[in-house]
């Protein structure tokens, strides 16, 4: 099949990719232009692994292809998937504009039948303002509307949308069934579920699964704070209640809260659905509210051990990505936790393995770039571990020890031994472990 991917981000280039994998014909289409020229010239501007080689086999096969005109795309398939941002407005509410843009763009060129995919996420009734508003301007040119949420998560975005769970689709017209399950059929054949349901539906999909899954993240990070208050290790606590089938032990372990492009804007986002029909969400306001708190939980143990003025102090922080395998730092947890230690006058130096290009345009020279994780401990007074990259799982610690001015650690992911490492002579804190 012929395919227009709109928007080349974390979620349009691995569709995008991954479809020409499979043998589709796709034209990746984006309105930065420097963006599609690198990409032009074998440059992926994000970091997810395996994406460059499947990129670079794809292009070199001739099934993937880069351009800025919509127009042109469309002269060559009008199976669209639309993966622009919908980023969060300041009230809130998702913003729209990429998504309507695209809808305005399509109308001024399609001349034959247009199916439009809605991939990004979008709050409920989103498809079928985009189908008014396409009628409106489409004359002639039949068309229609589909809501296919996307579930993968980055660092394991090809994995995921290759083998997900299931794929949620939501539409009108009976025919345009037929080409979801043409472009579908190689991801179900292990048996995992084509869902077909209406567009509202479909949307509503999306912003549950995100909600609940932030939900069982600021719920470990509560359950931590009381773990901390009580003398309880929340390590045995989230293992002795995950274990629990109905549980589940996935996305249920205390750090310093959640970030990324997703779960804040999604859980917002729903928040202000539910307002707008005159319902309050309770539960998920909540997740957020403590979400907010749980950011600053790390820079609290900090000026529990030093004090509130941290003048003089130099602290290195591991980790910047809201994520470990990603160089997303869209509403990272490490920019709060930063900007709390420079106010409070430490100098902050930082190391992250993918993602400083990304953290230097929001930190720019407020703190210092170390270049390799060893170097950014080189006379530090404490570490703070923030992301959870597989490279700080096992340092030498005893190298770390000798290069720092006073050997503490504060652990805001848990995934070092506290008996270790007193063992190793450091004075370490983590996150709802006594
Ligand atoms: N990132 C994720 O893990 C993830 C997972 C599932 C769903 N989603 C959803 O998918 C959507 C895209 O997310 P993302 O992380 O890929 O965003 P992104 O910001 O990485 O990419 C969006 C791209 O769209 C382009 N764009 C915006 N308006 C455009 C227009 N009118 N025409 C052409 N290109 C345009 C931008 O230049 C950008 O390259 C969002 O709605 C997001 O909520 C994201």
């Amino acid at each position: 099949m012929k395919i227009t991917v709109v928007g080349t981000g974390y979620v349009g280039l691995v569709v995008g990719t991954c479809m020409a994998d499979m043998g589709h014909d796709v034209v990746c289409v984006d309105n930065d232009a420097q963006k599609i020229n690198g990409l032009i010239h074998g440059k992926v501007p994000i970091y997810e692994p395996g994406l460059d080689q499947l990129i670079e086999r794809n292009v070199r096969e001739g099934r993937l292809a880069f351009t800025t005109s919509l127009g042109e795309a469309l002269g060559v398939s009008t199976v669209v998937f639309v993966a622009v941002g919908t980023p969060s407005l300041p009230d809130g509410h998702a913003d729209l504009r990429g998504v309507f843009g695209v809808a305005d763009e399509i109308s001024r060129h399609a001349r034959s039948r247009v199916t439009f995919i809605i991939k990004s996420t979008v709050p409920v009734g989103t498809a079928d303002k985009v189908r008014a508003h396409l009628r409106e301007l489409m004359g002639e040119v039949p068309f229609d509307v589909v809501s296919n949420p996307e579930f993968l998560k980055e660092g394991a975005a090809l994995d995921d949308f290759l083998r997900p769970d299931r794929i949620v689709i939501g539409l009108k017209d009976p025919a345009t069934q037929e080409i979801m399950d043409e472009l579908y059929a190689p991801l179900v054949r292990t048996g995992k579920p084509i869902l077909y349901m209406d567009n509202r539906s479909a949307e509503m999909c999306k912003y549950t699964a995100n909600a609940f899954l932030a939900t069982k993240i600021s719920f470990i990070n509560e359950i931590a704070r009381l773990c901390d208050l009580v003398g309880a290790d929340v390590d045995h606590v989230r293992r002795g209640a995950g274990t629990d089938s109905r549980i589940g032990q996935r996305f249920f372990f205390p750090g310093v809260g959640y970030g990324g492009s997703c779960f804040p804007k999604d859980v917002r986002a729903l928040v202000h659905t539910a307002r707008d029909v005159g319902m309050e969400l309770r539960v998920v306001a909540a997740v957020e509210e403590v979400n907010e708190q749980q950011k600053h939980r790390l820079a609290e143990l900090v000026e529990a051990r030093f004090g509130t003025d941290l003048s003089g102090l130099r602290l290195a922080v591991w980790g910047l990505a809201f994520k470990p395998e990603t160089d997303d730092m869209r509403e990272a947890p490490s920019l709060v936790i930063i900007d709390r230690l420079l106010q409070a006058g430490a100098s902050v130096t930082v190391y992250d393995p993918e993602a400083m290009h990304e953290a230097k345009k929001a930190l720019g020279d407020r703190v210092t770039w170390a270049d390799r994780a060893m170097n950014a401990v080189d006379g530090a007074d404490a570490l703070l571990l923030v992301t959870e990259w597989n490279e700080f799982r096992s340092p030498d610690f005893m190298s770390v020890r000798g290069r720092m001015r006073s050997p503490v650690v504060f652990d805001g992911r848990n995934i070092w031994k506290p008996a270790d490492l007193r063992a190793k002579g450091f004075e370490y804190r983590c996150i709802g472990r006594p």
